[in-house]
């Protein structure tokens, strides 16, 4: 390994990062990570922080796991690849694949389809949908509904659904037939309303009105995150998810739940949509099923969706998608231990507990401090602290003052991410009540720093 004085030079020389301007990155040089412990992250210079963002809203069972990482290394010596397409498979995959139709029996999932990661998994729901609605003998069901404010990740097709312009202009024009409705997002909303029972209706309403515009036989899915989590943690009333449900049902709409963030626990239960008593057709999900420590994604699929597929007499089923590292063996054996792993340890309890003690201390800073103009979370370990120049007017609060809050935050011992004037967190599930009392004091310190 170079010494930290060649690192610290080259770091972002050589390598484009992920969401951000290659020459911003070359001006202010990214925080190198280089070492990890339970829920604390440490950068090259030895500053140890909680990590609030959790990797990236997937380190659930935190960073020091070593029946996971024991479980990856055995898989390497065993067997480190072969694919499953074609008249292939293998014994991990197999074990994972009812592993997890048990995990998620609940949600009536029965069946998965493995990819390498969130966007491949938005990616695959939206073609199999399609193909669902053609094997039942209804081609003409193509479009997609999502919500504005959605990330649904950034393959084409997932970019298409998504509701936030940063993540689709410079990339469009997009799939076609996409359509987007408001955000379940009390404080900003175009009908200024702040009761989410009655949001979800109002919300409802456009959605009707658009199915009936666009013609419900053209319509093949409608895709939510149960918690929106990349535009600024937004958490539905009680009423929304069920209200899709219950209109996606009316017009053969089939609803699609992208737990890529909320599945395996992060929401204080095991998926979101369990959270809200609803049950989707097809599951996305990835992030946590391995916390991280191998790329991995899985689309679950609910029974009666998939047994159009495996009853067909068309001859049209055959699933011509998937992906070199679709049921990777080395994930799927990651996998397969992280899931027992969150479960033995009841990872979604903790999130549970340790999301009210973190709502409630957030909800205390709002009291403080003037600047916070909303405060979003409780439902497990994802929150979200809106920022505002001006309370009163809802002003978002400037970039550079954001990035000021987070510099300070970071050197008072807490990793937090910004989208935006939002401040974000989703740390891992294994946090302590001291854990969050660090976050807190953090945040507090950073926030003084405005
Ligand atoms: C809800 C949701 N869907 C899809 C994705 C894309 O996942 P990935 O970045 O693994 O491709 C993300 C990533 O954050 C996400 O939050």
């Amino acid at each position: 390994m170079k010494d930290s004085n060649f690192l610290k030079e080259n770091n972002a020389r050589h390598m484009w990062h992920p969401m951000g301007a290659p020459g911003d990155a070359l001006k202010n040089a990214p925080t190198i990570i280089t070492k990890a412990e339970g829920v604390r992250i440490f950068d090259i210079d030895g500053h140890a922080t909680v990590d609030a963002v959790g990797g990236l809203w997937n380190v659930n069972i935190g960073y020091s796991n070593d029946a996971v990482k024991r479980a990856i290394s055995d898989q390497l010596e065993r067997l480190p690849y072969y694919s499953a397409f074609m008249g292939t498979s293998n014994d991990v995959a197999i074990e994972l694949s009812y592993a997890l139709s048990e995990f998620f029996a609940p949600d009536g999932m029965t069946r998965s389809f493995f990819t390498s990661g969130g966007s491949d998994s938005v990616e695959t729901r939206l073609r199999l949908s399609r193909q669902y609605h053609r094997l039942r003998g209804e081609p003409t069901r193509t479009k997609f509904l999502s919500l504005k404010k959605g990330y649904h990740g950034t393959h084409f097709g997932g970019a298409s659904v998504n509701g936030n312009a940063r993540f689709r202009t410079a990339y469009e024009p997009l799939l076609a037939g996409c359509f987007h409705l408001p955000a379940p997002y009390t404080y900003r909303n175009p009908f200024d309303e702040t009761d989410p029972d009655r949001l979800a209706e109002k919300i409802a309403a456009v959605m009707v009105d658009e199915i009936e515009f666009q013609d419900p036989r053209t319509i093949a899915a409608f895709i939510m995150e149960p918690i929106l989590g990349a535009g600024g943690v937004i958490v539905p009333g009680a009423r929304f998810m069920p209200l899709m449900r219950e209109i996606c049902d009316r017009y053969g709409i089939l609803l699609i739940s992208d737990e890529v963030i909320t599945g395996f626990g992060r929401t204080g239960d095991w998926t979101g949509a369990r959270h809200w008593g609803v049950k989707p057709d097809l599951m996305s999900t990835a992030k946590g099923i391995t916390s991280g420590y191998f790329p991995l994604g899985a689309v679950m699929i609910a029974g009666r969706v998939a047994e159009v597929f495996e009853k067909d007499e068309t001859g049209q089923a055959a699933i011509f998608h998937g992906y070199t590292y679709s049921a990777h063996p080395v994930g799927a054996a990651a996998a397969t231990v992280c899931v027992a792993e969150m479960q033995r340890q009841k990872l979604n309890e903790n999130a549970a507990a340790r999301g009210r003690e973190l709502h409630d201390g957030l909800k205390a800073l709002a009291a403080k401090y003037d600047i916070i103009g909303d405060v979003r979370g409780g439902h497990g370990l994802m929150a979200g602290i809106e920022i505002v120049s001006d309370r009163a007017k809802k002003t978002p609060m400037d970039i550079a003052t954001m990035k000021r809050i987070h510099k300070a935050t970071y050197e008072a011992g807490t990793m937090v991410r910004l989208v935006g004037h939002t401040i974000v967190m989703s740390p891992p599930l294994i946090l302590t009540s001291d854990d969050v009392g660090t976050i807190l004091a953090s945040l507090e310190t950073g926030l003084a720093a405005a």
